[in-house]
């Protein structure tokens, strides 16, 4: 049966909502099927300040981190990526995907008082479970850096068996919410465009503490991939977005590239 929430995606009310920073212009295009929206931003031409939106129904290739596939079912999620071009070094991008992270996380509570947690670096978190991914892409081209934010949002998705990890959707985690993707995509657009800008002349120390109040690994028991067979908890995050950890007593830092992290039932 047709969920009532299911509206397909509406170019005119996603431009319609957004409020944008006025130094960047936007371009958006939607698809019914992409491989990635990720990948077609990555061949597209960027320029600087300007955001190049592509927003997909379903995607057939949908990437995930670590090279994993992201399940993208037709009509049931949010597929979104923002591409533009840089002035800067990939050094200075350290902590990027936090912001992402709190973007999204302050899109769903302006509009829908969703209160979403993140598990550094990019994952989102409601009830403890996933409900979406970020996937931060670069390339140098001409001496500048191509930059494509990829957001995965489960938001009517219902069942999944394809999925090896525990998972939830905005739907599932609030059944009598009418989610509109519209609304939703615009305002994250509209986020992320007001704190592009600042993050890139302050970098992620600015966002550090509203990032903390999120944090959902804070003082968790977690599983380190890069150390196995230690003891190892969590702590806070660093002015340049790498996470200190307890490993067997001793404090170490990690950065985001480097490792993956589970947390300790
Ligand atoms: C993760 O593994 O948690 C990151 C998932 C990122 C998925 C999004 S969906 C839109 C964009 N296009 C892709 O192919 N991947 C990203």
């Amino acid at each position: 049966m047709k969920d009532v929430n299911q509206k397909r995606l509406n170019q005119e009310k996603i431009v319609s909502h957004l409020n944008l920073n006025k130094n960047l212009r936007v371009n958006l295009e939607i698809f019914d099927q992409i491989d990635s929206t990720n990948s077609y931003l990555l061949k597209k031409e960027q320029s600087i300040n300007t955001l190049n939106i592509c927003v997909a129904e379903m995607q057939t290739k949908g990437k995930g981190r670590s090279g994993k596939i992201w399940e993208s079912p037709k009509n049931s999620n949010i597929y979104l990526s923002i591409g533009t071009l840089l002035n800067k070094d990939i050094s200075e991008l350290d902590g990027f995907s936090i912001l992402i992270a709190l973007n999204i996380c302050r899109a769903l509570k302006n509009i829908y008082k969703i209160r979403a947690k993140v598990k550094w670096p990019n994952d989102l978190y409601l009830k403890g479970k996933k409900f979406g991914g970020i996937l931060i892409e670069t390339k140098v081209v001409n001496n500048k850096l191509a930059l494509v934010i990829g957001i995965g949002l489960n938001v009517f998705m219902k069942s999944n068996e394809f999925i090896d990890q525990e998972w939830t959707s905005l739907h599932i985690e609030n059944p009598l919410l009418k989610i509109n993707r519209d609304l939703l995509i615009s305002e994250i657009i509209s986020e992320i465009s007001k704190d592009l800008p600042i993050f890139l002349k302050k970098g992620f120390k600015f966002y550090k503490r509203d990032f903390e109040k999120l944090n959902i690994l804070k003082n968790k028991k977690v599983i380190v991939s890069n150390y196995p067979s230690s003891n190892c908890i969590a702590l806070d995050v660093n002015d340049d977005g790498s996470l200190n950890l307890l490993v067997d007593e001793i404090k170490r830092k990690v950065s985001s590239g480097e490792v993956s992290l589970k947390i300790q039932k």
